[in-house]
């Protein structure tokens, strides 16, 4: 008997944390036009490097259905990611943009846009068996890279380590098995309005996560 191969991309009607299904119904309703679902990972499947993110924005990945397109939080990623080659063409803040990701995948902790960009510790858990199996999925990967706190705990965990394995802080690094976490603060509005992550430290941690590629 063949084991089935791990799951890393839930559908996008995923039906199992009920207030995140309710809350994409509720944007559905308001607004029938967006994706308004599970967003998948983008990115690609030979990557080296994956970016974690938390989970998708509502007017982000929630209304055009790719990680970090549409909201604030992409345009420093995108750009970041085409300076320190990982990504080539141009963002222009929709799926269709044309931009593709070179040795580099992005996903979320969390699938599925949570309402106030919180989503609940049992939601970050019954999300998490996705995480690991695109863990698991990505044969090449070397790196990954947490965008702040919900993404270093829950890949943390997806590894099968405790929060404490790396400690939380911009540019902390660990290995974890066959991997380099090196986590950053969160490139989201309030980080950047408030220089708490400026770009130059942004891209700091991807010229980091190069050489560690390189290793
Ligand atoms: N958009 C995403 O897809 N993830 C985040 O963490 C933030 C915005």
């Amino acid at each position: 008997m063949t084991t089935p191969a791990p799951v890393a991309e839930p559908p996008a009607d995923c039906p199992l944390c009920p207030r995140l299904v309710a809350y994409r119904a509720e944007n559905a309703r308001r607004e029938p036009d967006w994706f308004n679902g599970a967003a998948p990972s983008f990115g690609d499947t030979q990557a080296r490097l994956l970016v974690a993110g938390l989970a998708p924005g509502r007017t982000g990945a929630n209304r055009t259905g790719r990680p970090f397109t549409g909201d604030h939080a992409g345009w420093l990623l995108y750009q970041t990611l085409i300076e320190t080659g990982f990504a080539r063409g141009t963002y222009d803040a929709r799926p269709d943009d044309g931009l593709e990701l070179l040795d580099c995948m992005i996903t979320n902790a969390v699938r599925c846009a949570p309402p106030g960009n919180k989503p609940l510790p049992a939601e970050e858990a019954t999300c998490r068996p996705f995480l690991t199996a695109r863990l698991q999925t990505l044969p090449q990967l070397k790196v990954i890279v947490t965008l702040g706190d919900v993404s270093r705990r829950n890949v943390l965990k997806a590894l099968g380590k405790p929060a404490s394995a790396m400690a939380p802080g911009h540019g902390s690094e660990a290995r974890v098995g066959p991997y380099v976490l090196l986590n950053s603060y969160h490139c989201s509005r309030l980080n950047t309005n408030t220089g708490r992550l400026t770009p130059l430290m942004f891209r700091e941690i991807f010229e980091r996560a190069r050489i560690l590629i390189e290793m």
